[in-house]
């Protein structure tokens, strides 16, 4: 059995992938299962923890003994982790937050006209989850993490990103069509803003997981 050492501590994870509708049939979204935030969902209720598991359009079961809350769009997504981190202890964002919506939402179907080319779509910035949180601390001295999926220059991007979004951890893995996306292991670096690094080997989707607790729980304080 796992060590108990998040009893006592409350948790708020978020996990799979937004969507952004177009229309009431159509939506901007991405490739995430949801497999990597309900891993680490899972560990941490092993690990004692009461956990808040703020799920986007994930189709897994819900974990056992776990507060799942389904959420659709990224603004949805935002009301949800925000009303949980209240009183977390330590929020880890593992979802694929959309970074743009479209600006209009179409109440029918967007149709095709005969003859005539596409309508260009226009997108508006959505609020950014993890820099607002990372920033504002909703409870005082609580650990937050991001994680940072990328294509190329991963380690030089991972460490920008975790400048920019003011996080304490920083888990960078990298992405692709078939890439981690809706696989059962993953591998990555979990960057740190003491500027310490640790690389966890391909393994596990709960390896990885696991890892990450262990780096958050010498971090409260
Ligand atoms: O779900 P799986 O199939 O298991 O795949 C796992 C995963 C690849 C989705 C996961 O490991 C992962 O990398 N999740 C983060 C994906 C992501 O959105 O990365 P990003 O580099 O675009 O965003 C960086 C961080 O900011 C993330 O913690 C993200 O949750 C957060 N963010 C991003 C945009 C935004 N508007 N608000 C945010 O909070």
């Amino acid at each position: 059995a796992a060590e108990p050492d998040l009893r006592g501590r409350h948790v708020v994870v978020s996990a799979g992938g937004t969507r952004e509708p177009l229309d009431p049939v159509r939506y901007l979204g991405n490739r995430s299962s949801g497999k990597q935030g309900y891993a680490l969902a899972r560990t941490a209720a092993a690990r004692g923890a009461r956990v808040t598991l703020i799920a986007a359009n994930a189709t897994l079961p819900d974990p056992a003994g776990v507060d799942v809350v389904h959420v659709g769009t990224a603004v949805q997504l935002r009301e949800a982790v925000l009303k949980a981190a209240s009183e977390a202890d330590a929020v880890v964002m593992a979802a694929a937050v959309a970074d743009f919506r479209p600006a209009t939402y179409a109440a029918g179907k967007i149709k095709k006209k005969d003859g005539q080319e596409p309508e260009p779509i226009t997108l508006v910035r959505n609020p950014d989850i993890l820099a607002e949180i990372a920033g504002d601390r909703p409870r005082p001295g609580q650990v937050v993490v991001g994680f940072a999926a990328e294509t190329d220059d991963v380690l030089a991007n991972g460490r920008a990103k975790l400048e920019r979004k003011g996080c304490d951890l920083l888990v960078v893995n990298e992405v692709g069509e078939a890439k981690t996306f809706g696989a059962e292991e993953n591998e990555a670096v979990v960057l740190g803003a003491d500027g310490s690094e640790t690389h966890v080997p391909h393994g596990p989707k709960e390896a990885l997981a696991d890892t990450v607790w262990d780096l958050v729980v010498p971090r409260f304080t």
